[in-house]
Parts: C-alpha cells; sequence; structure tokens
C-alpha cells in the first residue's frame, strides 16, 4: 500500500518546522489519547452505499448560516499559523477566498482582521473570552468592521494546556498572534473565563449583531442547552484533543448531538478529519459541514498559499469522488448511509 498522502503531508512539515513548532502544532494534551483516537474513530465508520443512481453529477457546494461554499469542509481556528508559514493567516485567507471555502479566524491570530477581510475571503471570528469580558469588546468591533459574519464561541478552553511561550519568548508571541487585541499586555487578556455561562453566548449576539457558532460541545445535554440559548449552530470539537485528554472522540459523540438539536440548530464537526471518507462520515451523520485543523497547518507549513489551496482541492476531489462511490449525489443525500442498524463508532 503507497503511503497516504496525508502521511506524507505531515511529515513534509514536521522536516521543515523547527521541533517545538512542529510540536506546539502536532501535539494533543496529556498523554494525547484523544489526539491520536480522533481519525481511527473517523475510520470505523462503515457505510451502506446506494447502488443504480446517477451520479454523473455530484453538487458539492454547502450553505451555512446563509452563504454558500464550494464544499461541506472549513478551515478550522489556529493560532499562531506565521509560525506555520511568514505569511500566515493572511496566506490561508487568499487559499479560503480562491477556494469559496469558509475561514474560521482565531481571536490570536497574527493578521490584522482588516487584512484579512481585504483579502475577500467568507470569514468567521473565533472568540476565547477572558475573565474581564470587556476586554474583547474592541476586537470583537474590529471583527464586525472587517466583515466577520459569525463569532465562534470556543467554550472547551477552561485551561490552556499548550503555552505559546514554549515556542518564543512570551514577549514575542504576543506580538506575532495577538495583534488583534487592543491590549494584549493587560492582566487576564489571554485568560479564559472560568465562569462561562450561555449568558456569554447571548451576550456576544447582541454585542455583534452576529449569529453566534458554539465551539467545542461534546454531550447531547449541553448542546440542548445551547440550543435553547438561541445559537446558530453547535460545533462539535474536543479542541484536537488539546484540553481534556481522555475526551471522546467526536466522531463517536456526533450522532447523539445531531439527533437531540439536528432540527433546532446547524451542526459542525472537527478533530481527526483527513479525508474524503472522513468527510461522508461526518455529512452522513448530519454534519452540516467538518472543519480541519492540523492538516491545513501542515499544508500552510508546506506551501503557503498554494499548499492550502492544494489540500483543500484534494479534499474537495475525496469527497466527489467518495460519494460517488456511496452512490449519493450530494452531502445532504449521504444521510442514512450509516445504517440504523451497524454498531455505533466506536
Ligand atoms: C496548533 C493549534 C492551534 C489551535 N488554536 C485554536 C484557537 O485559537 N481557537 C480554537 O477555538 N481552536 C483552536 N485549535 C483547535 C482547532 O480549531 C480544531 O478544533 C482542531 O484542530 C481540530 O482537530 P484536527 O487538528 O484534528 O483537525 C487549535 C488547534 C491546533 C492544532
Amino acid at each position: 500500500m503507497d503511503e497516504p498522502w496525508q502521511v506524507a503531508l505531515e511529515a513534509s512539515a514536521r522536516e521543515k518546522l523547527p521541533p517545538a513548532v512542529y510540536r506546539y502544532f502536532a501535539d494533543g494534551a496529556g498523554q494525547g489519547i484523544t489526539t491520536a483516537e480522533a481519525h481511527e474513530a473517523w475510520s470505523r465508520t462503515r457505510f451502506a452505499p446506494h447502488v443504480l443512481r446517477d451520479v454523473r453529477e455530484i453538487e458539492l457546494s454547502t450553505t451555512l448560516l446563509g452563504m454558500t461554499y464550494r464544499a461541506p469542509v472549513g478551515l478550522a481556528p489556529t493560532s499562531l499559523q506565521r509560525l506555520a508559514h511568514p505569511d500566515g493567516e493572511l496566506a490561508m485567507a487568499r487559499a479560503a477566498a480562491a477556494t469559496r471555502t469558509l475561514l474560521c479566524v482565531s481571536s490570536n491570530a497574527g493578521t490584522r482582521f482588516e487584512e484579512i477581510g481585504d483579502t475577500g475571503a467568507s470569514w468567521w471570528l473565533q472568540l476565547y473570552v477572558p475573565d474581564d469580558r470587556t476586554l474583547v469588546e474592541p476586537l470583537l468591533e474590529d471583527a464586525v468592521r472587517a466583515g466577520a459574519s459569525a463569532v465562534v464561541v470556543t467554550v472547551d478552553a477552561a485551561g490552556t494546556r499548550v503555552r505559546a511561550d514554549a515556542v518564543e519568548p512570551l514577549d514575542e508571541v504576543s506580538a506575532r498572534y495577538r495583534v488583534n487585541h487592543a491590549d494584549p499586555a493587560a492582566p487576564g487578556a489571554a485568560g479564559h473565563a472560568f465562569d462561562l455561562g450561555v449568558h456569554d453566548l447571548d451576550r456576544v449576539a447582541r454585542l455583534t449583531g452576529l449569529p453566534v457558532v458554539v465551539k467545542g460541545v461534546l454531550r447531547p445535554d449541553d448542546a440542548r442547552r445551547c440550543a435553547d440559548a438561541g445559537v446558530a449552530a453547535v460545533w462539535v470539537s474536543n479542541h484536537g484533543g488539546r484540553q481534556l485528554d481522555r475526551s471522546v472522540a467526536t466522531a463517536d459523540v456526533f450522532g447523539s448531538v445531531a439527533q437531540e438539536v439536528g432540527d433546532a440548530v446547524e451542526l459542525y464537526v472537527d478533530g481527526g478529519i483527513r479525508g474524503g471518507l472522513d468527510l461522508v462520515a461526518a455529512v452522513a451523520r448530519g454534519a452540516d459541514t467538518a472543519f480541519v485543523g492540523r492538516l491545513a497547518l501542515f499544508a500552510l507549513a508546506v506551501g503557503g498559499e498554494a499548499g492550502v489551496v492544494e489540500l483543500l482541492d484534494r479534499l474537495r476531489d475525496e469527497l466527489q469522488d467518495s460519494l460517488r462511490r456511496a452512490g449519493c449525489v450530494s452531502p445532504a443525500d449521504a444521510r442514512g448511509l450509516v445504517p440504523a442498524d451497524a454498531p455505533p463508532a466506536g
């Protein structure tokens, strides 16, 4: 068997990056159990493909919060992209614009939101909420002005596991990746509130006038609370295994979340998505889109903007090919590909 392209991509990135930076991107929290299991959990999905269907035309375009994208795969927010490539978030944004891909920008991005907006990419802001809620108000205003069309509130980061100052001295890190914070050195600006509640989601919606997506949900009961609080979408994620090690794999819990709130809100998923078959597994379970984190960082490290475009084209082509083999003409048509009587993933 040939080496899978994903393995070769990560190996090239590893060769190119300083060891500490590669580890910062690749590692998970604790013993890395959750990170290691993420892709494997998707690969346990088994499909019951359709046959005798006309699959000449496959329609991949996907509408999320009212905007249409090329395919149900987006770019997850990741910090420190300028350590992967000198063009960092700008290269990622240009690749998103060139491929009509949804871009989610970390609030700890090393590029001004205005520059990201100028690329023409359709983008959402990812937000960490600090203890002092007022500290992020200027950042939210800037993002709205620069054309962000939704705010993704990350709710699974009560502890900061990976310390960027292991990669570079703290003041350099701050200068590189907190350029959108009015006062990056303000006490508590980089902290994450321990008393985050659903009222915070409503507050962000009122401040910005934008739809709110909640990222980091792993349980149907939490998803229900978020849906009842009026969020536009729930993003099932364990932060790439970078927060609580031994958290469940997203592939193993997505179905139960979809069952609980799939009729009420849009649903997204990330964690271990590495190729077209993982994307089919996600949409078959009811995801409106999936997102890639590390894969995009590795592509950025290896090839900058062109590297990310190549990755997104490849994922699109693999998804199209896999849907065709499954006898499906669109991502929505893939619902039901995972038979109800098959053992659940995991
Ligand atoms: C290096 C790195 C930095 C990240 N930074 C953020 C961030 O700033 N905000 C956030 O919500 N998630 C962040 N994440 C989590 C991703 O958005 C995403 O949930 C995760 O990477 C998906 O798993 P995957 O890497 O297996 O695709 C980060 C992940 C990595 C690997």
